[in-house]
């Protein structure tokens, strides 16, 4: 029986090669320290429950049972301490972006609500101590509060800088966070993820040079502060030249038959009259037949 073993080592081996072969899932850096921007209470942790058995225990199961459905990489049971490893901001990537098997969901919950779904997870955890993040405090500012955007040509960037009124001067307002906005036919879409002004009260964000613009590239932007309860609605409006040039075709400009003659295809002329002429001509010859007869009846009737 000695071979067998020789015989079924290499597949042993394959396989174990194969299960911790499974690389890393790189965060990256910028990611990792993300915080939460509101404290994990009770009903948000309450509510996180409820988004993770919509959306998660289908495969992840219940957490501290084990019972997660058996995938390929397996789902990690979140009570372990392989999940609870995780920074809040790497749970956090991992649940928006996904991977393989492992569902997107940034399309699908809202950031508030993964965070929630974060928070929940983090009931598993008896050494977990939560660090919130620092937001901005707009009665700092004396209720004025604004953005401004400009494009900055030379890395392609577009930036918004956001400013408020603190003692009668201002300030740049450090940790808001930042959406921009671009207007589609439908609604509007967001570009990047929404970000967190600088200690100057700057946020840049990549200029998406893929998406059409009108005839010279331009795109109407919003930038907006996210923190609507704190802010209210502080937003700014620009027109910037940073998408791709676009100029749109007529659907009807070559190819239709309803067009004016210029742009019909000559053989579809020529072949449309050859085709009416015959027509009619076929029409006369009958008509040229019929007439015939009626010529050779009414000589036949005077003869007789
Ligand atoms: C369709 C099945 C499925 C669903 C639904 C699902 N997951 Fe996963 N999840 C996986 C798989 C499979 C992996 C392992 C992916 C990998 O390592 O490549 C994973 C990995 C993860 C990881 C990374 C664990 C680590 O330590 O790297 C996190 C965090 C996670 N899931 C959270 C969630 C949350 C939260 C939800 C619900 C909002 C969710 N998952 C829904 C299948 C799923």
């Amino acid at each position: 029986m000695r071979w067998s073993l020789h015989l079924i080592l290499p597949f042993l081996t394959f396989n174990f090669l194969q299960l911790n072969g499974q690389e890393n899932w790189e965060v990256p850096e910028e990611r990792q320290g993300r915080l939460s921007p509101f404290e994990f209470s009770d009903s948000i942790q309450q509510q996180g429950s409820i988004h993770y058995s919509v959306n998660c225990a289908s495969c992840h199961g219940t957490p501290g049972q084990g019972n997660f459905e058996r995938l390929d990489p397996l789902p990690v049971d979140p009570a372990t301490a392989e999940f609870q490893e995780n920074t809040d901001g790497e749970i956090f990537y991992k649940v928006s972006e996904g991977r393989g098997l492992m569902p997107s969901f940034k399309n699908v919950l809202s950031a508030q609500e993964i965070w929630e779904v974060v928070g929940y997870l983090r009931t598993y955890n008896a050494d977990y101590v939560q660090e919130v993040r620092p937001t901005a405090e707009l009665s700092a500012y004396g209720g004025t509060v604004e953005l401004l955007m400009a494009h900055l040509t030379d890395q392609n960037k577009i930036q918004v800088v956001a400013k408020g009124t603190r003692h009668g001067e201002t300030q740049p307002i450090e940790a808001a966070e930042v959406a921009l906005r671009v207007k589609r036919y439908f609604g509007d879409l967001q570009l990047d993820e929404t970000k967190f002004t600088n200690p100057q009260g700057i946020v840049e964000f990549d200029a998406p040079q893929e998406l059409p613009g009108d005839e010279s590239g331009h795109l109407e932007l919003t930038a907006h502060l996210v923190n609507q309860e704190m802010f209210g609605i502080t937003q700014v409006d620009t027109t910037l030249a940073v998408g791709q040039a676009f100029v749109p075709v007529s659907l009807t400009r070559d190819r239709a038959m309803w067009n004016v003659v210029q742009k019909a295809p000559i053989w579809l002329l020529l072949a449309y009259t050859l085709s009416v002429l015959i027509a009619w001509g076929i029409i006369f010859y009958i008509l040229f037949q019929i007439k015939k007869i009626f010529d050779i009846g009414a000589e036949l009737e005077s003869k007789s």
